[in-house]
């Protein structure tokens, strides 16, 4: 799935819990994180990234893909 960071609800959350939580986005597992198994792996504008690292706000204009795109 490709959505923008509009789509989610609150902004002062990571963007992992707005995935999952707001967006219902569930096909991943949270690991342990701390930024370390990569687990949740998102690609914003095209980079890999850690969405238990990132935190939602600022992202409105990017684009995150999900695994549920694969
Ligand atoms: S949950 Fe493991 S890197 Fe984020």
């Amino acid at each position: 799935m490709v959505l923008s960071a509009r789509d989610a609800v609150r902004t002062d959350t990571a963007l992992f819990w707005a995935l999952r939580n707001e967006l219902d986005l569930k096909g991943s597992w949270y690991g342990n994180g701390a930024g370390m198994c990569g687990t949740w792996t998102v690609h914003i504008d095209g980079q890999a990234t850690f969405a238990c690292q990132m935190a939602i706000e600022g992202l409105a204009d990017s684009e995150i893909t999900t695994i549920e795109s694969l």
